[in-house]
């Protein structure tokens, strides 16, 4: 079986859990492409190809970016999917939206992953221990929802369908994400910033631009995913009075890898 797995990760954690479903796919004979939702469309996926889609957990909902890839995605004609979605808590059933959304266009859903993975707000590395059983008890799930795909006994919930609803429109409608920066901005600490330019070269939203050198956030663009705080090798950004050494589920080089 041909996979091509779209990742969107804000912080590492769900590119590590979908590395995992990606690695353990290709031991049992799959053969899997796993690449980012940033800079692809969907077409990639040849029509004898399934489609596997791996993104945060946000708002009960996801990222603006992230519904917007899958509202972009090409017709389906009977491919087969699966998502699998980390959270730091509960998914509030948003599995069931995404569900109806890939179905409305096509596609046939063959099982869905909700991996409990650590904070990726406001945590700082500590508690180590605790982050690390999470993590580990992650990457099962993931290594068993992968062996339970090729069996073809993996499951995607219906979910309640008010609720996910509700958190999809309130991410949609444009609202969720200035109500959240207003209570926590971002904010760059341009004494402490280096100048290396890494938070503008990878954010997802294009909300930091690059002026006289030094970073510049427009908060209108950002989706509070956090990876400029957790990747800024000098913890230069984040939110003022919180830890600015933030959780992060890998190294900056294996994130980018
Ligand atoms: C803005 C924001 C909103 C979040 N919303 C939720 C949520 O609704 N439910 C939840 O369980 N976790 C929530 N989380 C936590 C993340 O889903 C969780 O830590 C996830 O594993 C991060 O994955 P990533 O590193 O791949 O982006 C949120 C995190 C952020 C930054």
């Amino acid at each position: 079986m041909k996979v091509e797995f779209y990742v969107f990760s804000g912080t590492g954690n769900t590119l590590k859990i979908a590395r995992e479903v990606g690695k353990r796919l290709s031991e049992k004979g799959w053969e899997v492409n796993v690449r980012r939702m940033e800079g692809a469309t969907g077409e990639e996926a040849s029509d004898d190809s399934m489609v596997g889609l791996a993104f945060t957990t946000a708002f009960f909902s996801t990222y603006p970016v992230v519904l917007d890839f899958i509202s972009k995605l090409p017709e389906g004609k009977g491919r087969k999917i699966f998502m699998v979605t980390t959270a730091a808590g509960a998914t509030g059933g948003s599995e069931g939206k995404f569900r109806r959304m890939v179905e409305s266009k096509g596609y046939v859903p063959v099982g869905s992953l909700a991996a409990i993975m650590p904070s990726n707000y406001n945590n700082r590395t500590l508690p180590a221990e605790k982050n690390s059983k999470l993590i580990e008890a992650g990457l099962e799930k993931a290594r068993s929802f992968a062996d339970d795909l090729v069996s073809g006994k993996a499951g995607w919930r219906r979910g309640i369908p008010l609720f996910p609803s509700m958190w999809h429109w309130f991410v949609t409608s444009g609202m969720a994400l200035p109500f959240f920066y207003r209570f926590f901005p971002i904010q760059v600490d341009r004494n402490v910033c280096i100048r290396c330019l890494r938070c503008v070269n990878n954010c997802p939203a294009g909300a930091l631009v690059a002026e006289d050198d030094a970073p510049v956030i427009r908060p209108k663009l950002c989706q509070n995913c956090q990876r400029c705080v957790a990747f800024c090798p000098v913890h230069a950004i984040g939110v003022p009075g919180k830890p600015l050494e933030q959780y992060h589920a890998m190294s900056f080089e294996e994130f980018i890898g």
